[in-house]
């Protein structure tokens, strides 16, 4: 079998992001339709990973403002005008297939943000993901009181986290 790897996700992927999602996320659930509306916002955010013929994992991102959360389960319903950060929504892979394959994504996330003029990459860190997301470059942020009550929706260990792009050396060529 060929090397795991990231493509664009399609709408007949659909299926399968909703049936990892649902194992992997079993206390944070969302709809098929507002992963479904992500991808067709903003297709270039939003990566399966394909092993074989099987997917393996997806990767979910779209521009965003930064201090602002999403709400789970909730649509969009619009990308904002003047988006200062593009938003990792998810990244979520079966276990067999872990490995790396984060940092490949959040590295292809990185360059669309740098070719898009998007200062800033966001996320919501849930379960015990923080340390994760620092080895990937984030800092965690100390929320306001309005961002700790959208954060509390994500569960007790949610932390926001950004990392900004600016004189940054590419996670790729350290
Ligand atoms: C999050 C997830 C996609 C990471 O996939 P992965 O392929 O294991 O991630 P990577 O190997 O690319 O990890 C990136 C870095 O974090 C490190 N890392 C991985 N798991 C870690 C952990 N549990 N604690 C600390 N660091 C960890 C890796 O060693 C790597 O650092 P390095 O490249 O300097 O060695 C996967 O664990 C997963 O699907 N988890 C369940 C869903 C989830 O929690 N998603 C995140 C929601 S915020």
């Amino acid at each position: 079998m060929s090397k795991p790897h990231w493509r664009r996700a399609h709408a007949t992927d659909l299926a399968a992001i909703s049936t990892i999602a649902a194992r992997i996320h079993p206390d944070l659930p969302e709809r098929p339709d507002v992963f479904a509306e992500k991808m067709q916002l903003y297709p270039d955010g939003c990566c399966v990973l394909t092993a074989g013929d099987a997917i393996a994992g997806y990767g979910l991102a779209h521009p965003w403002m930064q201090y602002q959360i999403p709400p789970l389960d909730g649509f969009l319903d619009r990308l904002p005008d003047a988006a200062d950060c593009l938003y990792v929504h998810d990244v979520a892979v079966l276990p067999g297939f872990r490995g790396g394959v984060a940092r490949a994504y959040v590295a292809q996330i990185e360059q669309l943000a740098r070719s898009s003029g998007i200062p800033t990459l966001a996320l919501v860190s849930v379960y015990a993901t923080r340390v994760l997301w620092e080895r990937l470059g984030f800092h965690p942020v100390a929320p306001d009181a309005g961002l700790r009550a959208k954060l509390a929706t994500y569960g007790a260990s949610a932390t926001y986290m950004l990392r900004e792009l600016a004189d940054q050396v590419s996670e790729d060529r350290r």
